[in-house]
């Protein structure tokens, strides 16, 4: 029997396992992470290796240095996750790896090595979307958090409102028809000189300025539950052109809190239209820009007031992480989705 014929069996005897411990392996974007997670919701261990500050003297991620840098990190940072876990690496249960959506190069170092792994061991391989990723972060954040539920992702490259029905099945109710929200962050951090990645320096910086420019966001998708950054985007960026030029002081922090207070207006009304026109009490935010203070002020204020229950995941497991990985592929198992063969590749693209 070959190793695909043999893993469905241990898959399938999984779902009634009474501990699964989870190897989940990340590596789509700047951080190579390892986690350990029993059960889908307690986190052993999860430990990752930024490459912030290598790509910050290029103003973002170079994708060449990336991978490079996922190959030299990704041993050490299985061995540090397994000695944190204090696990032998006998009673992992199965590898989950992301494969797709992120960049090609260093979605591949993660799965060769996932790959490998669950050969080495006779353990079976879990492929993982990385957006449904970023929702089971929630689920290691709050124990008690069940579908269904409406999430706004947003990420660095997705923007999305989904009716979350169950562990497994997502309703797109709307997307971005440009940039991703991240995107325009980062865009518009990079022309105010800050530095990468700008999200979280926009969030900070918004704190000592004032929203002075009541920056738009297009009106033509206000019916809809879609969205569009690149039209504010570009009027910021237009902006700080045509000041450097006339030799004007440019107020970073104004542009900054306009452009944040904007966008977080867009995303959080639209959150709650979202949960009313689904009938759904209960709103979950996911992904990197989820981490951004005043986008979680905003829900959580609008929450009250509508009488909807509003979940984010705990600052670490906002941005990149194995841990959610793992979570996400324990709950793919016991819907028996997921199992992989050696000859999983990895997608720079993944549907909703
Ligand atoms: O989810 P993530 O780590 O990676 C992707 O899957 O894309 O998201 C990264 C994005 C970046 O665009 C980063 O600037 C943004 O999340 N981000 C933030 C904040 N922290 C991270 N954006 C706004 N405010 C923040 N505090
Ligand atoms: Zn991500």
């Amino acid at each position: 029997m070959n190793y695909f014929e043999r893993m469905k069996d241990r898959f399938d005897s999984l779902k009634v396992k009474e501990n699964v411990i989870i190897l989940s392996i990340e590596s789509s974007c700047d951080e190579t992470s390892i986690a350990l997670v029993k059960n889908g919701r307690e986190v052993l261990s999860n430990v990752i290796a930024s490459q912030i500050e290598i790509h910050r003297r290029f103003g973002g991620v170079v994708p060449e240095v990336a991978s490079r840098n996922h190959i030299t990190a990704i041993s050490n940072v299985y061995k540090e996750a397994l000695k944190e876990a204090k696990i032998d690496k006998k009673d992992i249960d199965a590898v989950a790896v992301t494969y797709g959506a992120g960049l090609m190069g260093a979605l591949l170092v993660g799965v060769n090595f996932a790959k490998a792994l669950a050969y080495s061991l006779d353990i079976p391989l879990i492929a993982v979307s990385h957006v449904y990723g970023h929702i089971s972060a929630n689920y290691i954040s709050h124990p008690d958090l069940k579908p269904p539920f409406v999430c706004l992702m947003v990420s660095g490259g997705h923007t999305a409102l989904l009716r979350v029905e169950d562990y497994n099945k997502l309703k797109l109710l709307g997307t971005t028809i440009d940039d991703a929200v991240g995107e325009a962050f980062d865009k518009v951090a990079r022309v105010l000189g800050l530095n990468y990645p700008g999200g979280p320096e926009i969030d900070r910086l918004a704190k000592e300025g004032e929203n002075r420019y009541h920056f738009t966001v297009s009106n033509a998708l206000s019916h809809t539950l879609n969205f569009s950054f690149s039209g504010i985007k570009t009027e910021v960026v237009n902006l700080v052109h045509n000041l450097t030029q006339r030799g004007e002081e440019i107020n970073k922090a104004d542009i900054a809190c306009s452009f944040q207070e904007s966008v977080t207006d867009e995303l959080s009304i639209k959150s709650i239209k979202a949960c009313k026109g689904q009938n759904l009490n209960k709103l979950v935010v996911a992904g990197g820009v989820g981490a951004n203070s005043r986008l979680k002020e905003k829900l959580s204020c609008l929450c009250k007031e509508n009488n909807i229950e509003f979940y984010s995941p705990v600052l670490k497991y906002c941005t990149d992480n194995g841990a959610m990985i793992g979570s996400c592929a324990y709950y793919m198992m016991k819907d028996g989705l997921g199992l992989a063969d050696l000859d999983l590749t990895a997608k720079p693209n993944v549907d909703l």
